[in-house]
């Protein structure tokens, strides 16, 4: 693998943050899973006018989050000195991206709008991925595992929230939960550490802050 200078890592992230915030982030082409496995479905008209709101706000703050998981690892990969990590983070990073656009495509649908506060999650969280890659393999790979669990959770928890009749974004949030679950076994069989519980407890703390602004604004 070819190594990038400082300036051509920023540029990168530069061009990166702008892709996740307001652009087209780079794809891995796999199908939007709420045509593909959510086929022939319910329509979005069949919702009431509270329950699409409920809808949108749940997948705006899944959206949110994968931004901030896009800034998480961007960062990670940026101060990260170990060039197989650095490929595992990038690899992951582009599967964020289809997280990205499907939970877009499933706000655009539902006529709402992505989070007004992203370009703050993605600066906050690239902040800490970067904090996390220069202590350390061990702690970075934790830090993705810690993460990518409490995303799985969080899913499930959404997963229960939505309406049964909404199969569009079951679809989307199923597949999500198997990627992200996939991306920290990664992280553990690369030799991820446990975080110190104060640590995990912060990390929740932090998430609660996002989800709860974020499924209305
Ligand atoms: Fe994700
Ligand atoms: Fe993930």
């Amino acid at each position: 693998m070819r190594s990038y200078s400082p300036f051509d890592q920023l540029i990168m992230n530069a061009d990166t943050a702008l892709r996740t915030l307001v652009g087209q982030p780079v794809l891995t082409h796999r199908p939007y899973p709420a045509d593909e496995q959510a086929a022939g479905e319910t329509a979005d008209d069949s919702f009431s006018a509270e329950e699409k709101k409920h809808i949108a706000g749940l997948m705006r703050v899944n959206h949110s989050g994968e931004v901030s998981a896009q800034a998480l690892y961007q960062g990670q990969s940026l101060t990260s000195k170990n060039r197989d990590i650095k490929e595992k983070l990038r690899q992951a990073a582009l599967e964020e991206n289809d997280h990205l656009e499907w939970t877009k495509n499933r706000l655009l649908e539902l006529d709402s709008h992505t989070s007004l506060l992203n370009p703050l999650w993605y600066g906050g969280s690239f902040a800490i991925g970067a904090f996390a890659g220069a202590i350390g393999d061990r702690w970075n790979l934790g830090f993705l595992a810690e993460t990518e669990h409490q995303v799985a959770a969080h899913l499930e928890e959404h997963l229960n929230k939505l309406p049964g009749g909404d199969f569009r974004s079951r679809a989307i949030l199923e597949q999500m939960k198997t990627d992200e679950l996939k991306h920290a076994t990664t992280a553990i069989e690369h030799g991820a550490a446990e975080l110190p519980p104060p640590v995990k407890t912060l990390m929740t703390a932090m998430s609660k802050v996002m989800t709860g602004t974020a499924y209305y604004l």
